[in-house]
């Protein structure tokens, strides 16, 4: 693979910050866009816009056909059965949101567990807590251990037949931890329990497919893998999605309407109610192109190298802490530096052109976990460099004379 082709389909990458150049390495937070994505945007505004499935007029049938060519190529991308099992939303959280809303709220009861893990997003518990509070369920986790996976020493106590669902994240991110989901859905179905991998760290870092994971759920966003913001898909198996009651109601989902009452489409319409993010569709399905004409396999690796090189050569700054599972991990490095706060480290790499994220990532039951107020966090992309990790390692090594 030319990785540095690659890289220049990228034209932000190509600057300078604070006299330097740029070297982005905030990935798990927000993926670059290549220029593959931002022309398919301009030339939809520029030549189609119009609104969906609503009129008859060229324009609007090509916007549809791009908007439904898109869906199709989200639901090939992740190996569902048929794209009619994909939902968009607006990012995630969305998806999860929808599914403790529609499924959640008609399915639990004050005898049922959900069960999470503690290493969840707050977008992968706050729903599920909100459900738990208007539906009596009970919340549980699954512990993490301190090489950052998870404690599967009880998994048969904690996930037993009292568990309606069970909900965990594919790629943590706060620790890069690749969770065993194939083996852990597995599990939940031997005791009936529905699932629903947050995927949001792994769909654009490695190939996944829904029919090989076995999930019922699969939520993930357009922005970290190339595709605009802003937009997302909620995978929901066909047999739940049929059975689920609509969430937000308005145009476009709906059957017929009187005044007294309404019937609804069939899903995904019935889940997509109101004038949809047209242009961020149709970027997600060109951010998808771009992405399987390099390969999922290939972009998994070479992940896999980088995190792999950072952790080798970060181990080498005196007093570092890096969390996280030792061997195979996602593409980020999340540590502590004994000498500096988060944010400072992070504020110091800025001043030399190097982007990364500090504090909490939305994960303060992990900080906990861990006895820390935060981290920083380096993640990365298949369009960064082994050189860029090396300048990260050398900012570090400049950061410890700078704070010590
Ligand atoms: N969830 C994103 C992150 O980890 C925003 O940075």
């Amino acid at each position: 693979m030319d990785w540095h082709r690659i890289r220049s389909d990228f034209p932000v990458l190509d600057q300078q910050v604070n006299g330097h150049p740029l070297v982005y390495l905030d990935n798990a937070a927000s993926s670059q866009k290549p220029r593959a994505v931002i022309n398919t945007i301009s030339h939809y505004y520029e030549r189609d816009n119009a609104n969906v499935h609503r009129a008859l007029h060229e324009l609007s049938n090509r916007a549809t056909e791009a908007f439904e060519q898109a869906r199709k190529k989200v639901g090939q991308f992740i190996g569902a059965k048929t794209e009619d099992e994909i939902i968009f939303t607006r990012g995630t959280t969305e998806g999860i949101n929808l599914v403790a809303n529609t499924w959640g709220a008609a399915n639990l009861r004050p005898e049922d567990v959900i069960l999470y893990t503690g290493m969840e997003h707050h977008s992968n518990l706050v729903p599920w807590q909100l459900l738990a509070q208007r539906t009596g369920a009970t919340l549980r986790h699954i512990p993490v251990l301190d090489d950052g996976t998870l404690d599967l020493t009880n998994i048969d106590t904690l996930l037993n037949e009292q568990v309606k669902i069970f909900t965990f994240v594919h790629i943590s991110n706060s620790l890069g931890t690749i969770n065993p989901a194939k083996e852990l859905i597995a599990k939940a179905k031997a005791v009936g329990a529905v699932t629903f991998l947050d995927g949001a760290q792994s769909v654009g870092h490695l190939p996944v497919n829904v029919q090989d994971l076995g999930c019922d759920f699969l939520a993930f966003s357009s922005h970290k893998m190339c595709g605009p913001t802003g937009i997302g898909a909620l995978y929901g198996r066909m047999e739940l999605l049929e059975k689920m009651p609509p969430w937000h109601g308005g145009g476009e989902m709906i059957f017929k309407v009187s005044l007294e009452a309404s019937t609804y489409k069939d899903p995904p319409h019935r889940f997509e109610a109101g004038t949809p993010d047209i242009s961020g569709v149709i970027g997600l399905g060109a951010a998808i192109d771009y992405l399987q004409a390099i390969g999922m396999e290939n972009i998994h690796r070479h992940d896999a190298n980088l995190s792999n090189h950072a952790v080798q050569q970060m181990r080498g700054i005196p007093g570092i802490r890096i969390l996280g599972p030792d061997g195979h991990r996602g593409s980020l490095v999340a540590f502590h530096l004994d000498f500096a706060h988060p944010h400072d480290v992070v504020e110091f790499a800025n001043s030399h052109g190097v982007a990364m994220r500090g504090g909490h990532h939305c994960t303060q039951p992990l900080m906990k976990r861990f006895q820390m107020p935060g981290t920083t966090r380096a993640s990365f992309y298949f369009y960064n460099t082994l050189e860029e990790i090396n300048r990260l390692v050398e900012v570090l090594h400049a950061a410890r004379k700078f704070f010590t």
